[in-house]
């Protein structure tokens, strides 16, 4: 471990392909972090053996193991601080967390949703773009808050939505923006630019629009 660099935990529940932009991002100094650990709630998930591989830390922790909702956000909290994160990145992670470990960690804990939020949280983001005849459809990075895929957004990329698209063609262009996006705000936090305040999110200290800043 190198003491000089700040430290990531990424949370993951299946492929991993975020997890990957990070590894590469990490491993060509684009974002001078080290993953320290990889914390999945998916026994047997892609994302796990993607950690392996470049010799990070990883743990399985199933929520089928604890009592409720809150004991094991509670461990996975512990499990989280005993890495001393300067930042918990949600990765895929395919858990409703409630304030009990959503408090431990505000400020330095963010999400990747592949919606243009406000628009869709939840599942399915691609299809009801679709559906709903949108123009473009899109991914956000956001600080997350108690409130489900509702905390101030940092970051969004769109895509335009082609007349032949279906969600699973749209979900494959979309993760590429992820990719780039995501370690983007990630950097943003870890270098001190980017702060969650009680009315927003802030960059550079000037507050972000409720969309946050669109990439272009
Ligand atoms: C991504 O589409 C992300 O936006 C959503 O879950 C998916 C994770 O994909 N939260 P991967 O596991 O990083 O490939």
């Amino acid at each position: 471990m190198q003491a000089d660099k700040k430290r990531l935990v990424i949370l993951i529940s299946g492929s991993g392909s975020n997890l990957q932009a990070f590894i590469d991002h990490c491993a060509s100094g684009q974002l001078q972090a080290q993953i320290v650990a990889v914390i999945c709630n998916k026994p047997g998930a892609y994302g796990l053996e993607r950690a392996a591989q470049a010799g990070i830390n990883t743990h399985v922790i199933e929520h089928g193991d604890y009592a409720n909702r809150e004991s094991f956000d509670a461990a996975l909290a512990d499990l989280v601080d005993s890495y001393q994160a300067d930042a918990v990145i949600l990765a895929g992670f395919m858990r409703i967390l409630t304030p009990v470990f959503v408090d431990r960690f505000l400020g330095r804990l963010l999400n990747i949703h592949p919606s243009l939020l406000p628009k869709y949280p939840g599942l399915n983001t691609h299809q009801r773009a679709i559906d709903a005849q949108d123009s473009h459809a899109g991914v956000s990075v956001h600080f997350v808050t108690a409130e489900l895929d509702g905390g101030p957004v940092i970051l969004q990329a769109e895509q335009a939505i082609e007349a032949q698209d279906t969600a699973e063609s749209l979900a494959k262009k979309v993760l590429h923006k992820e990719h780039i996006i995501y370690p983007m705000a990630t950097n943003w936090l870890l270098t001190g630019r980017l702060a969650l305040h009680e009315d927003g999110a802030y960059l550079d200290g000037k507050i972000l629009p409720k969309t946050g800043i669109l990439l272009d």
